[in-house]
């Protein structure tokens, strides 16, 4: 019997009632396995604590995580209407993934079968997109800084980073993803038209790793036409590997195309293993939903398959898998997002019976 402890974080709004409802699947999910278990330990971070304590998390938050022996994070989104979005996500998330060199963001995309999505004519076969985000630096290092404020001549610079280490290894990623998943092509998101240092570097770095990798095809698209392309012939794309930036803007395009930001998860991996990665769900906190029990939770129930799958339990992964796709294909439980009148509770319990009755 595998152990896994993790360390789970609700966080803000509708994560408070998303995240409790994924660890109920995972129970659910580790008892009809019965090859893992895992123990969790709760933190009560996020804006409320800031509200409370001027701080996202505690000073020691960090050291927590990396030396209490967490397998993994999961993490709940974090917004709040009464906080700047500059303070909380550069309050927990971006620490979490810049000192624990999640490099990787892992964002697949499926138009999953019972779920309408917005383009007319594509069905589940067009739609099956794997993003691989570079997550540590790019646009999102958070080098620069503002001077004069306040004045008329004031000014903000925000520099964005590009090393050769950070982009050969999330372009190695995305071609190693590609192989091991049994994908076929990666694309390049670039924009080495208007960037002409940091996108032509990025573009020279894609050419000199894809050259590793003759077994798969490879092109790259500038950003804007690849955003036209992932709506008109999303089914021409396979693996896309996006800069922070990049990664961000095409990601949430994505999970509309596939039905619903509610749908969409993700993984932020440190490949080495040197350092817990974190899994969460795309979608923010949703104000305008938070405290209905409204919520869809399946996106959060999908960064779980991540979860296992990084964690190498790839059969209770896709036993997972198996009981999401049962039930949207039923339409049994459907929440609004997705044009049904379920509940965030209805759609755990069919998902938990889905799982039972696959046992
Ligand atoms: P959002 O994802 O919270 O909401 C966008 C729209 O999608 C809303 O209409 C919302 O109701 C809907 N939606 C999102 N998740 C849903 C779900 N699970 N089920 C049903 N409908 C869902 O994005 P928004 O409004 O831009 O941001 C709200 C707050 O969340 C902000 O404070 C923002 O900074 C934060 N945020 C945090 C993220 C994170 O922690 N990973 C990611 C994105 C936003
Ligand atoms: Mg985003």
């Amino acid at each position: 019997m595998r152990e896994y402890h993790l360390a789970v974080i609700p966080a803000d709004g509708i994560g408070q009632e998303t995240v409790p409802e994924a660890m109920r699947v995972l129970d659910a999910l580790a008892a009809v396995a019965g090859t893992f278990r895992v123990t969790r330990t709760e933190f009560p971070w996020g804006s409320e604590h800031y509200l409370r304590h001027g701080a996202m998390m505690p000073p020691d938050g960090l050291r927590i995580l990396e030396h209490e022996g967490f397998d993994a994070i999961y993490l709940g989104p974090v917004g709040d209407p009464r906080l700047p979005d500059s303070v909380t996500l550069w309050g927990l998330l971006i620490p979490i993934r810049q000192q624990f060199d999640q490099y990787v963001n892992l964002r697949p995309i499926r138009l999953l079968p019972g779920v309408r999505g917005p383009l007319a004519d594509k069905g589940p076969a067009d739609i099956d997109l794997v993003f691989v985000r570079e997550n540590t630096e790019g646009e999102y290092s958070g080098a620069g800084g503002r001077v004069h404020a306040g004045q008329p001549d004031e000014l903000a610079i925000q520099s964005a980073v590009f090393t050769r280490t950070g982009t050969e290894r999330i372009i190695r990623y995305a071609f190693e993803y590609a192989r091991g998943h049994g994908r076929k092509r990666v694309t390049s998101a670039t924009k080495s038209n208007a960037l002409q240092h940091s996108m032509v570097f990025w573009d020279e770095c894609f050419a000199r790793v894809a050259a590793d990798y003759p077994d798969l095809a490879h092109d790259q698209y500038l950003i804007d036409a690849l955003c036209a392309r992932l709506v008109l012939r999303p089914e021409t794309l396979d693996v896309i590997v996006a800069s922070n930036l990049f990664g961000d803007i095409l990601t949430d395009l994505g999970a509309a195309i596939a039905g619903s930001m509610g749908l969409a998860p993700s993984a932020n991996l440190d490949p080495t293993r040197r350092h817990p990665s974190l899994f969460q769900p795309v979608h923010g906190s949703a104000p305008d939903i938070a405290g209905r029990g409204i919520a869809n939770p399946i996106g959060d129930f999908w960064s779980l398959e991540l979860m296992l799958d990084f964690l190498g339990e790839r059969g209770a992964a896709a036993r997972l898998m198996g009981a999401i796709e049962r039930v949207l294909a039923a339409g049994r439980a459907l929440t609004p997002d997705l044009g049904g009148r379920a509940t965030t509770r209805e759609v755990t319990d069919a998902v938990i019976a889905a799982l039972r009755e696959s046992a």
